[in-house]
């Protein structure tokens, strides 16, 4: 059944959405519905549940109202069905593994990956026969001389979120689509505001909520996200198996947080670029890997494909410096801290040894990449500071 368009943009959307789970209690916020035990008035009632619908609450783990509103939202955010919250971003590609992969099969995965989805992966190669091979991130339409008839399941990352190639999505969705193979990208990079995975073929998009969703570096979530009601109930199925829920605490969190989002990204995504071009005049940096600035493989179907980029790009330094120099270099930075999860306020920075990472590509570069996530600081201080760092190298 084809849906009338909607009536208000998606960001209005956001912030009034149509649901009315409390029908009697009107507020802008959706109430905390704590539970495990969940209460039925009656044994008939109890009988008549069915697990396919996700209008239904019987147990805590599996959904309660405060739950059915966030996946209500992110499926419509992300243009979506449906969707299933997981209790981090792993566990969502977790559960894709496990509703659609057994041993015997075969994944694909882009030598980009987040890593903990690559040990994923390895460790279902090793403990559960299934088999793994990567692939170069910009194989493109080149994916389908690596299907094979037990191939189940391609992931995808657009841009990969530490090296940054944009990969040809519809050209790989394509090719797997025409093989019968199930796609599943991990869309966190675009929060699902800047690239649209059900209109490039996808069929699963996995959210770590974690990052823009929460805004707030404290909460840990994810989504598994469908256009495709059967795909969904694969996925609820398996979810529901390896008994993986929320909190509607954490949900509260994630619900609170979601109609800043889009602003909130869009000066992430300001700052970035600004500190990205500016990067680019330094003599200290070899190459800015910003899926917006020419330089980044991919470029082109970042401009074909995307609408923003976020906080997120990385650098490469130029080979005359050490790794132990650059470690100095971000242990020196003042307003960017050390550590995982972006998506907060704060700034972030990563140093990391890519080359060690790659198998099914050659990373051409010589020098340490640096990932930076350009948090909602004034750009001039961040600039600033870095700039102060930059020079303390070069002497
Ligand atoms: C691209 C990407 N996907 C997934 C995840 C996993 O999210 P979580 O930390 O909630 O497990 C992360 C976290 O760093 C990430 O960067």
């Amino acid at each position: 059944m084809t849906q009338a368009p909607p009536k208000h943009g998606l960001q209005t959307r956001i912030v009034h959405p149509q649901d009315d789970l409390t029908p009697g209690f009107e507020s802008f916020s959706v109430p905390v519905t704590r539970a495990s035990t969940v209460v039925f008035p009656d044994l008939a009632t109890m009988r008549a549940l069915d697990w396919r619908n996700d209008a239904q609450w019987r147990y805590g783990l599996h959904a309660t109202p405060t739950y059915i509103a966030l996946t209500q939202r992110l499926a419509a955010l992300e243009g979506g069905n449906h969707a299933l919250l997981q209790p981090s971003g792993l566990s969502s590609i977790s559960n894709v593994y496990f509703g659609f992969v057994k041993a015997g099969d075969d994944v694909l995965i882009p030598d980009n990956v987040y890593s903990p989805n690559r040990d994923h992966g390895e460790w279902l190669a090793r403990d559960f026969g299934v088999s793994v091979r990567y692939y170069d991130p910009l194989i493109g339409a080149g994916i389908a001389a690596l299907i094979q008839p037990n191939t189940k399941l391609i992931w995808l990352e657009a841009p990969g979120s530490v090296t940054m190639e944009v990969p040809d999505v519809p050209a790989i969705t394509a090719a797997a689509r025409a093989r019968g193979v199930v796609t599943a990208i991990d869309n966190t990079w675009s929060a699902g505001l800047a690239f649209r995975p059900f209109e490039h073929g996808v069929d699963i998009s996995v959210q770590a909520l974690t990052k823009y969703q929460s805004g707030g570096a404290d909460v840990l979530m994810g989504a598994t996200i469908t256009a495709d009601r059967a795909l969904h109930l694969k996925l609820k199925l398996a979810r529901m198996h390896m008994g993986l829920g929320v909190s509607a605490d954490d949900c509260s969190l994630v619900l609170r947080s979601l109609p800043t989002m889009q602003v909130r990204f869009q000066q992430h995504d300001r700052t970035a670029l600004a500190l990205a071009q500016w990067l680019k005049t330094r003599p200290e940096i070899a190459a800015v890997l910003h899926p917006a600035l020419p330089d980044c493989p991919g470029h082109e179907f970042y401009r074909r494909d995307f609408s923003g980029a976020g906080g997120l790009f990385s650098v490469v330094f130029d080979e005359r410096y050490s790794a132990a120099q650059i470690d100095t270099f971000c242990e020196s930075l003042e307003l960017f801290a050390i550590g995982w999860s972006w998506g907060g306020a704060a700034s972030l920075v990563m140093p990391y040894d890519v080359a060690s990472m790659r198998k099914a590509s050659t990373w051409p570069h010589r020098g340490t990449l640096v990932r930076f996530y350009m948090g909602l600081e004034e750009e001039a201080d961040l600039r600033a500071d870095i700039a102060r760092c930059l020079d303390a190298l070069a002497r």
